[in-house]
C-alpha cells in the first residue's frame, strides 16, 4: 500500500522531464510513417498537393508563406522556413508550425511527416 504514495511525485517528475525535453514531446499524435530512404519524396508530387488541399485557402499571397504552386518553393526556401542543414530538419518553421497552436490540426500526422522527410532529403525542388 505504501507504494501508492509514490505515484503522484513520480507523475509530477515525469511531467517535469517531459516539459524539459521539449523537442521529444509530440504536441499532436506521434508519427505514423517511417522515412523510407529508398523513396525520393517529390516536392511537386507529394508536398505541393498537401499545400493545395490544406493551406492555400489562406496562404495564397496575403499571409506568408505563399504556398500556391509555382510560388511555394521559393517562398519556403527564401523565407527561411526550411533548415538547409538536414540534421536540423525538425527545427524547420514549416514543420514546427504544423505541430503547434493554430496549425496543429491543419495537416494530418502523415502529411507533417512527409514534409519533414522532404526536408531531411535536402528540400529539393524535385
Ligand atoms: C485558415 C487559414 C490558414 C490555413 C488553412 C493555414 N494557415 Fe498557416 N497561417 C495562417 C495565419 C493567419 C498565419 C499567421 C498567424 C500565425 O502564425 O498563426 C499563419 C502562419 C503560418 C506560418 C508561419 C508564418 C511565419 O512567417 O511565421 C506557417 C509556416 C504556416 N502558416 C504554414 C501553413 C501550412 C503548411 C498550412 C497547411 C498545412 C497552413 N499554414 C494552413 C492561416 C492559415
Amino acid at each position: 500500500m505504501r507504494n501508492f504514495n509514490l505515484i503522484p511525485p513520480i507523475f509530477i517528475l515525469i511531467l517535469f522531464l517531459a516539459a524539459l525535453s521539449c523537442e521529444k514531446v509530440y504536441l499532436t499524435e506521434p508519427p505514423e510513417i517511417e522515412l523510407d530512404t529508398t523513396v525520393v519524396y517529390s516536392f511537386a508530387d507529394t508536398i505541393q498537393p498537401i499545400f493545395d488541399n490544406k493551406c492555400i485557402n489562406c496562404h495564397n499571397g496575403g499571409i506568408p508563406p505563399n504556398l500556391t504552386a509555382g510560388n511555394s518553393y521559393d517562398a519556403l526556401i527564401n523565407g527561411g522556413y526550411v533548415e538547409s542543414d538536414t540534421s536540423k530538419a525538425e527545427q524547420s518553421l514549416i514543420y514546427t508550425k504544423l505541430l503547434s497552436g493554430t496549425h496543429e490540426d491543419r495537416a494530418t500526422a502523415n502529411e507533417k511527416q512527409l514534409i519533414l522527410f522532404w526536408i531531411k532529403q535536402g528540400a529539393l525542388n524535385n
